[in-house]
């Protein structure tokens, strides 16, 4: 059983798909909440990385939102569960800067998120660039192992088990805990591939919000009857078969699969179900009353939890957070000959 510190980031975003919901946040809650029954568990927004790019005075009502997402999504605050904000804990900004003289300009400029947002611009800020080395000092703050990440974020995990190595190495003992190999957390997270829900226009693309079709994505705030005529008018095929097949039917594959992870049921349960029907109307009214039904229930719990709520859920994890934070932070400091 895993004992080592589990950390997760919260990304602050003004609104969320159904793909992002069943995708990424929903088995990052589950994970979260089983293992903080033994281990420490850190989930934190990364309220500095928000504003390399967004400046808009949005951020700290998103911030709640998002929070509130999890919370609704059941993300379960045990004294095991430390949440905070990046910014209220300045060991953040201190210890990037510390790595920030550990890292190489090679190594740092060949971040792939970097060279496609900021490479060769003279007009990107130093922030882009930095970002790794504050991701880095998020993790290493708290010695923590398992780092449940997208696939885009592995790079910036390799870089920093590199840093920490490096420092580790030079300072002449193991200072900071290095998280596990990104093979290891992909094991970790028990995704082969990922969840991808689908593009309900065009099956063979991702569902994104940033796609113009309204009927194309679900949005987490969509009324819930205007969600289930988005269900009903989803692409499908001339197949007359309701079975999981994503490469001949990918429509008829990923409403099985929104289905299947809003129920919680494994997808071959709920596919076998469904063998034998011929009618993709049956199909798709079943759907679409389970997507207007999960919206319903999910707008109401968000409604239900209070800005006050989610603040001093923060303020009691600022606390918890900053205290393990300062002691690795001096810890460094003192490593390096600052103090
Ligand atoms: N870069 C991560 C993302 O885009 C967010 C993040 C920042 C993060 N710091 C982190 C994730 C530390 C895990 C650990 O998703």
């Amino acid at each position: 059983m895993v004992k080592e510190t589990i950390l997760t980031g919260i990304r602050v975003n003004g609104e969320l798909t159904l793909g992002n919901y069943l995708g990424a946040l929903l088995p990052m809650v589950r994970l979260t909440n089983k293992y903080s029954a033994y281990a420490k568990a850190n989930v934190f927004v990364p309220d500095l990385h928000a504003i390399i790019t967004d400046i808009d005075g949005s951020l700290k009502a998103n911030l709640l939102k998002s929070i509130k997402y999890y919370l609704a999504a059941g993300l379960v605050i045990t004294p095991n569960v430390s949440i905070y904000r990046q910014s209220y804990i300045p060991a953040h900004s201190e210890l990037t800067w510390i790595l920030n003289c550990f890292a190489n300009m090679g190594e740092v400029s060949r971040m792939i998120q970097y060279k496609e947002k900021g490479d060769g611009k003279d007009s990107a800020n130093v922030g882009i660039f930095d970002y790794p080395i504050l991701m880095a000092a998020d993790i290493l703050l708290y010695d923590a192992v398992y780092v449940p990440v997208g696939k885009d974020q592995f790079q910036h995990l390799e870089l920093t088990r590199n840093l920490a190595e490096r420092f580790n190495h030079r300072i002449g003992r193991d200072v900071f805990t290095l998280p596990v190999a990104t093979a290891e957390q992909a094991k970790f997270m028990g995704v082969k591939d990922g969840i991808c829900i689908r593009d309900l226009q065009n099956p063979e693309k991702k569902m994104s919000k940033s796609t113009a079709a309204e009927n194309s994505k679900i949005m987490l705030s969509d009324a819930p009857e205007a969600a289930a005529k988005k269900i009903m008018s989803a692409t499908t095929d001339n197949v007359s078969k309701v079975q999981f097949d994503m490469f001949n039917q990918p429509g008829i594959s990923n409403l099985l699969q929104i289905l299947a992870f809003i129920r919680n049921q494994p997808l071959s349960e709920v596919a076998a179900g469904w063998a034998g029907v011929t009618q993709y109307g049956e199909f798709k009214t079943a759907v679409a009353e389970e997507v207007k039904g999960f919206l319903i229930d999910f707008q109401a719990r968000v409604a239900e939890i209070s800005d006050e709520e989610v603040l001093s859920a923060l303020e009691n994890g600022e606390k918890k957070a900053s205290k393990v934070a300062e002691t690795k932070l001096y810890e460094v400091q003192r490593a390096v000959g600052l103090r």
